[in-house]
């Protein structure tokens, strides 16, 4: 099969954890009977602030790791619905060691591996936190680097974060394919010189940032094809 025009050579392929990997719609989960019909709205809130602070914290100047990061969010979105217990905070930040995996990532990283693809993750998760969705997940037979934002000391969109991938596995940005479910971190990766797949799971509008994701796919099942293997 012919690769996508904008696909051909592709070299190595980069993907987004959190959302693109690991669902974190679904990380709340085992906590429902305890946040009752407050689940939703603590999951979508946490995540919000959880980016919103990764965001502000890179505009200050302060950086922390993700893990504490999370936490700060986590004591937010708590405090906002009136959920303050610290046993209950204590378990929701477990969820974040081994969170829920989509369908369809082992399939598609395994298709890439068996065509020689160089494959890794590139993340705001501190070096922890990716290490335990990798080993929770038995990941490491099908990605060859899991990078981690800890060592740019910085998030996600600053270049320095995507200009690691790009050292560490000694590849140029044009060949290399970063794929994201996050429409902002798609633009971003863009606009540093990456081809890139948008993996809008959700049906949601495009963003109007600078540069446009290459593709716009529903499922990391279309990645193969795209690559032409
Ligand atoms: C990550 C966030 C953006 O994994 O979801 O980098």
């Amino acid at each position: 099969m012919a690769p996508h025009p904008s696909l051909a050579n592709t070299a190595a392929c980069v993907f987004d954890a959190y959302g693109t990997l690991f669902d974190v719609t679904r990380l709340v989960e085992p906590c429902r009977d305890r946040l009752g019909d407050k689940t939703d709205v603590l999951a979508r809130l946490w995540r919000e602030k959880q980016l919103q602070y990764t965001w502000l914290r890179s505009l200050m100047g302060v950086h922390i790791d993700f893990w504490h990061v999370t936490g700060e969010a986590l004591d937010h979105a708590l405090a906002s619905l009136k959920l303050e217990d610290p046993r209950l905070r204590s378990m929701l930040m477990q969820l974040y060691l081994e969170p829920p995996i989509f369908g369809d990532v082992v399939p598609m990283l395994t298709a890439l591996k068996a065509r020689k693809l160089r494959t890794a993750i590139l993340s705001n998760g501190s070096t922890t936190m990716l290490a335990g969705a990798v080993n929770g997940h038995n990941l490491r037979g099908v990605l060859d680097l899991t990078i981690s934002v800890d060592e740019a000391q910085v998030f996600k969109p600053h270049p320095s974060v995507y200009k690691l991938a790009t050292t560490k596995l000694g590849i140029e940005a044009e060949k290399i394919l970063f794929v994201s479910s996050n429409g902002w971190d798609a633009h971003a990766a863009k606009h540093f010189g990456f081809r890139v797949a948008w993996v809008n799971r959700h049906g949601q509008t495009r963003e109007t940032l600078p540069a446009q994701p290459d593709v716009e796919i529903k499922s990391l099942t279309e990645i193969p094809a795209l690559l032409g293997l």
